[in-house]
């Protein structure tokens, strides 16, 4: 159940960033993720290493970007009728929800974040099953927890965690269809199939680094995203700030009328992610409207389904899929617009000031 990656990886193979080399790593990754785990004929998902998990609720604790696929995470468990809640895991010990019969989900790439492990020993501590999702065998995380499922990414050198992210997001994705088996996940899981290669086709015609270049010196950033792209928009704007330096901030969508639309004007930038046609694109594209009218610029993260276009200055396209790998598609644009805003400021990407790719410390 673990992948072997040669060691020559760790080079970084002609780019000029082991970001860049990991942001294109993604259909790899993704297809080591995925590989052995899903039955498209019998519509089934199989993970083998688990043993029987049967929660009432589940809790997710994670924090940073691992925090961010706990969300999404947490949005999928939902969606197949199993409560779940995601808690940034510095805060979790502070007022610990009650545990019974609950599942402790602890997301961390490395499996080393002292945070993330001092929640865990405390559900523990509490009586809770424990699952470590996590991307190194034999971390802390996965030797304390009950059960240990490995996203399978690969090594991943530079400190903003890219290739994991699409890994855990992909990862809690089959989770949930393993425990669901329902007859309606076969589109699910031919939406996961596509994936890999509708990464690639991002990778291989984006203008993520034109918008870089228009927009590289603007007075700060917003990224906006309903339901399952909330943590998207979450996502972008960490992704941003740290690693450009720029102030950049994720919001729900709804929620900018509440307060930040203060603080937007013709020089912040808006990234707004909608996708499909529904009730959610909808509401999204009233909010995207609303800054328009304060004269922001929009970048719309769109697989065309809506008419967001006619609100927004740019769109940064991704193929049509699943609501669930369309999260994962937008977040890889928003990867790049980071990546290139941050070479053209010239910041040391793989190292960014005051960083660590494992935080070890409470
Ligand atoms: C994101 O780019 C960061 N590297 C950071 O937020 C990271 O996700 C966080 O520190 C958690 O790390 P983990 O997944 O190894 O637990």
């Amino acid at each position: 159940n673990t992948i072997e990656w040669d060691p020559e990886e760790t080079g970084k193979s002609g780019y000029d960033h082991y970001m860049l080399k990991e942001i294109h790593e993604q259909p790899r990754a993704l297809r080591q993720c995925l590989q052995g785990r899903v039955d498209e004929l019998g519509g089934e998902v199989l993970l083998d290493e688990l043993g029987a998990l049967d929660p009432d609720t589940v809790q997710f604790v994670a924090c940073g970007t691992s925090y961010h696929a706990a969300l999404y995470g947490a949005q999928l468990f939902r969606s197949i009728g199993i409560p779940a809640q995601a808690f940034i895991a510095s805060e979790y010990a502070t007022s610990v929800p009650p545990i019974e019969n609950d599942l402790v989900i602890g997301v961390t790439q490395s499996g080393e974040t002292a945070d993330t492990l001092s929640a865990l020993r405390e559900a523990r501590h509490r009586g809770a099953k424990t699952l470590a999702v996590t991307n190194v065998v034999g971390s802390t995380a996965a030797r304390e927890c009950d059960e240990a499922l490995y996203i399978r990414a690969g090594p991943e050198i530079g400190v903003a965690a890219t290739k994991t992210f699409a890994s855990q997001l992909i990862t809690l994705s089959l989770l949930t269809l393993h425990l669901n088996g329902s007859e309606d996940d076969r589109d699910v899981i031919a939406g996961l199939r596509d994936l890999p290669s509708n990464v690639q086709a991002i990778l291989d015609d984006t203008n993520a680094r034109e918008i870089a270049e228009e927009y590289h010196d603007s007075d700060a950033y917003f990224f906006i995203g309903r339901g399952l792209h909330h943590p998207v928009a979450l996502e972008g704007a960490l992704k941003f700030k740290e690693i450009s330096y720029e102030h950049a901030e994720g919001f729900p969508a709804g929620e900018l009328k509440h307060g930040p639309l203060a603080l937007v004007t013709e020089n912040t930038p808006v990234f707004a992610v909608v996708t499909g046609d529904g009730e959610q694109a909808r509401k999204t594209i009233g909010n995207v409207k609303e800054v328009e009218a304060r004269d922001a610029p929009v970048i719309a993260v769109t697989d065309g389904a809506s008419d967001v276009e006619r609100y927004a200055d740019h769109v940064l396209e991704i193929p049509e899929s699943t609501p669930r790998t369309a999260a994962l598609l937008a977040n890889v644009q928003l990867q790049l617009v980071s990546y290139h805003a941050a070479a053209l400021l010239d910041r040391p990407i793989d190292k960014p000031r005051n960083l660590a790719k494992s935080v070890t410390v409470e």
